[in-house]
């Protein structure tokens, strides 16, 4: 019989045990012996470790760690993190159940805006049977990022027929979705978007993307869906544009502060929806899922760099 391969698991923010039952199930039914443990400081001589946002004693007590498991699709914490190895090759989750479930929010939100879905929440004393049914040219809705999560949500979009645009790094091509490819684009992308959304990650040139400036040139009366990550927009300069009534709304799910502090402006403001960092629930069976068989793809001979979900430190996701 195989050694089995030791695996740490070091989520600060979520519960270990949650996937510790699933990952050992993913492992058994992905042909990968594993002994599977919660890092609590005491070395366990792991071999790979699924973390989100882990102690920094993780890299000094496991220095035979071979790849990490992000446990979640953003990184750019991770990356930030003193202590994590420089050349320790990261895989993140990709879509891993949770693609669906924020285009869900996202459709729902445009659906709110477009439909003026809010009118009806609460009683109507004034039964009122006259309301406007939409039915003139749809808006158009702008996704930044059209990756494992932004694809899903333009085609979602799209199907509920929208017009759909979006932007990325490198061209894509996506049915029923134009395409916006490189920084060159981003100005013409955001003068024909009526409600953006922002599924991007939060790298170096990601951040503070959108400014003043750029949010200027939305079409007036323009929406914003942030559900990627704050920092790709200029809290103060969101809130001024919206206050001028030049942007019509937000609906914001990620914070450059989380949870967002008491005071801050956004929990009181009347054309800002908060929610609190909920979008994109991770699944846990189909992301144990997703690592098992990445372990037993490593333990086969795969390169990391050849497994969905490889970091690249120099682009930050
Ligand atoms: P991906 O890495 O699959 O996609 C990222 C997309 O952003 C790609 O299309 C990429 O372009 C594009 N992009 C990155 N940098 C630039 C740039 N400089 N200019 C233009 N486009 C750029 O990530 P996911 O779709 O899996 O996740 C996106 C983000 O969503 C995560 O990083 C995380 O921050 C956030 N998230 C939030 C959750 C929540 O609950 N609110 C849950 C899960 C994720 P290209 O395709 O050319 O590489
Ligand atoms: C993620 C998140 O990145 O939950 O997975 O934000």
């Amino acid at each position: 019989m195989s050694t089995p391969v030791r695996i740490a698991v070091a989520l600060s923010s979520m519960n270990s045990a949650e996937w510790i039952a699933p990952l050992r199930e993913a492992c058994s039914a992905a042909g990968v012996a594993a002994s599977i443990e919660p890092f609590e400081g005491r070395p366990l001589d792991a071999r790979y470790a699924v973390v989100w946002l882990p102690p920094a004693e993780l890299f000094a007590a496991e220095p035979n760690l071979r790849v990490l498991f992000n446990a979640g699709a953003g990184v750019e914490r991770l990356l930030a993190l003193p202590g994590v190895p420089p050349q320790l090759p990261i895989l993140r989750l990709v879509d891993a159940g949770m693609a669906p479930k924020m285009a869900e929010y996202v459709c729902f939100f445009i659906a709110r805006i477009t439909r003026n879905l809010h009118r009806f929440g609460g009683p109507q004393p004034e039964r009122n049977w006259n309301f406007d049914r939409p039915r003139g040219t749809p808006p158009t809705v702008g996704v930044l990022g059209l990756g494992a999560i932004g694809a899903q949500i333009a085609q979602a979009a799209a199907l509920f027929g929208y017009r759909v645009r979006g932007w990325s790094r490198t061209p894509k091509s996506i049915e029923g979705v134009e395409n916006f490819a490189g920084s060159a684009r981003l100005a013409e992308f955001l003068a024909g978007t009526h409600i953006l959304v922002d599924v991007l990650p939060l790298t170096g040139e990601t951040r503070d993307l959108l400014d003043r400036r750029r949010l200027s040139l939305l079409p007036a009366g323009a929406q914003l869906i942030n559900v990627g990550r704050a920092g790709t927009i200029v809290d103060d300069d969101l809130l001024a544009l919206l206050d001028e009534g030049h942007l019509g709304g937000a609906v914001l799910d990620v914070f450059r502060t989380e949870p967002l502090p008491e005071g801050h402006p956004f929990w009181r403001h009347p054309k800002v929806i908060v929610t609190p960092h909920l979008s994109g629930p991770t699944p846990r069976e189909p992301a144990a899922k997703q690592i098992a068989e990445a372990i037993a793809a490593l333990e086969a001979g795969a390169a990391p760099q050849s497994l969905p979900g490889y970091v690249d430190r120099s682009r930050g996701y």
